[in-house]
């Protein structure tokens, strides 16, 4: 097993089951907290995240597979390819707003969209990754949060923002229904980020 990605609430090992490659998901431990709560609070968030990412891929999300789950430990499909951060193109752009559209529909919100959690393969499908921090909601504001974080990282990547946040929302457009309403509630998100 080899670590391959150590972040504040988890580490990320490589690994290979049955000749193929998996990604194991470990929460670390806390030692501020107290270890009965601890060991519950990280079983808990893993099985949430496993959940989620079920109920993400029956509304047509693109996950990695869920192979088990165990305690503090998930363990997924590998996805070979890079991250969207380092491959960001107007078409994947506007299929990440269709992805994102679909996730909205299914009453999730990512609450970390940035083009870091979002892995390209080798034939440019994109698969959404990381549900470590999102939630179930049927909040317009948790949807334009959600669009508000990946325009601030966009603009924060590339002075090519603007071209790549059109793409997006020409995907996102694909949700008839939130669209308008997204767009309209990202507005005040915007506003109250400026004052804050
Ligand atoms: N299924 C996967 N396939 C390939 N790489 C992955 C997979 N899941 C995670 N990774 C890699 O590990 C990194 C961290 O995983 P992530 O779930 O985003 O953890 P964190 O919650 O700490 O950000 C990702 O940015 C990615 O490079
Ligand atoms: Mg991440």
């Amino acid at each position: 097993m080899e670590l391959i990605y150590k972040g504040a609430e988890a580490e990320i090992y490589k690994a290979e089951l049955l000749g193929l490659p998996i990604i194991i998901k470990r929460r670390i431990k806390k030692s501020y907290r107290n270890p009965s709560l601890d060991i519950r609070l990280r079983r808990g968030r893993t099985r949430k995240e496993a959940r989620l990412m079920r109920r993400a891929l029956l509304g047509g999300v693109p996950v990695p597979a869920i192979l088990d789950v165990w305690n503090d430990s998930l363990m997924v499909e590998y996805i070979e390819g890079s991250k969207l951060a380092n491959s960001l193109g107007s078409s994947l752009m506007t299929e990440f707003g269709r992805i994102a559209c679909k996730l909205h529909s299914s009453g999730i919100a990512h609450n970390d969209l940035t083009p870091y959690n979002a892995l390209v393969t080798p034939d440019d499908k994109i698969c959404l990754i990381d549900f470590g921090l999102a939630a179930y909601t049927h909040k317009i504001e948790d949807y334009a949060v959600d669009l508000y974080v990946l325009k601030r990282s966009l603009i924060s990547l590339t002075d090519e923002w603007e071209t790549l946040w059109k793409s997006f929302l020409r995907g996102y457009k694909s949700c008839q229904e939130l669209f308008g309403k997204v767009i309209k509630r990202l507005v005040v998100v915007e506003a109250r980020g400026r004052y804050k």
